[in-house]
């Protein structure tokens, strides 16, 4: 377990989504994305708005237009709402990984380990119902594909996401 799966499991267990962010969300998402983002877990939630926090900081610091960062933000693990992972099936995929060096993603079949790898590609099949921006749309799907070098606005969304 690394630094970072600790940090996440200690917010999981504490999350709470405040007046402030429910303001912020407000502002930043429409009636239908709302609906959606309000699918998604209380941990996954806190952890979205907390990511979309460091990406408005991160746009400021940086002289960037954040708005469309910020959507794609609160919005990037939204695949996740087709299965509710827990903490405890997340533990066990990191560890089930760890000890098959990888392989366990082939287990695809397997809808939380489906979406525990691909929910990048399965927010995005969501979302291209709703008619989006094809950059908003190549966000969300790549937000964990590393092989994608070079992308700014994807740089900017999977440090904050990692950072959360
Ligand atoms: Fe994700
Ligand atoms: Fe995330």
């Amino acid at each position: 377990m690394n630094f970072y799966r600790v940090k996440q499991f200690y917010w999981s267990i504490s999350s709470k989504v405040e007046d402030k962010d429910k303001e912020f969300i407000n502002k930043h998402l429409n009636h239908s994305e709302l609906k959606l983002f309000y699918k998604l877990s209380k941990s996954e939630q806190k952890h979205s708005i907390k990511v979309a926090y460091d990406v408005e900081y991160t746009c400021k610091q940086q002289n960037i237009n954040s708005s469309l960062l910020i959507k794609a933000a609160l919005l990037h693990d939204i695949g996740k709402i087709i299965k509710k992972l827990s903490v405890i099936d997340k533990s066990i995929i990191v560890m089930a990984d760890n000890i098959t060096k990888g392989s366990i993603k082939r287990l695809s079949k397997i809808e939380k380990v489906n979406v525990y790898y691909n929910h990048g590609k399965l927010g995005c099949n969501i979302l291209e119902k709703y008619s989006y921006d094809k950059n908003l749309l190549y966000l969300i799907e790549n937000h964990h594909n590393f092989e994608i070098k070079g992308n700014k606005e994807l740089d900017i969304l999977r440090e904050c996401d990692d950072k959360n």
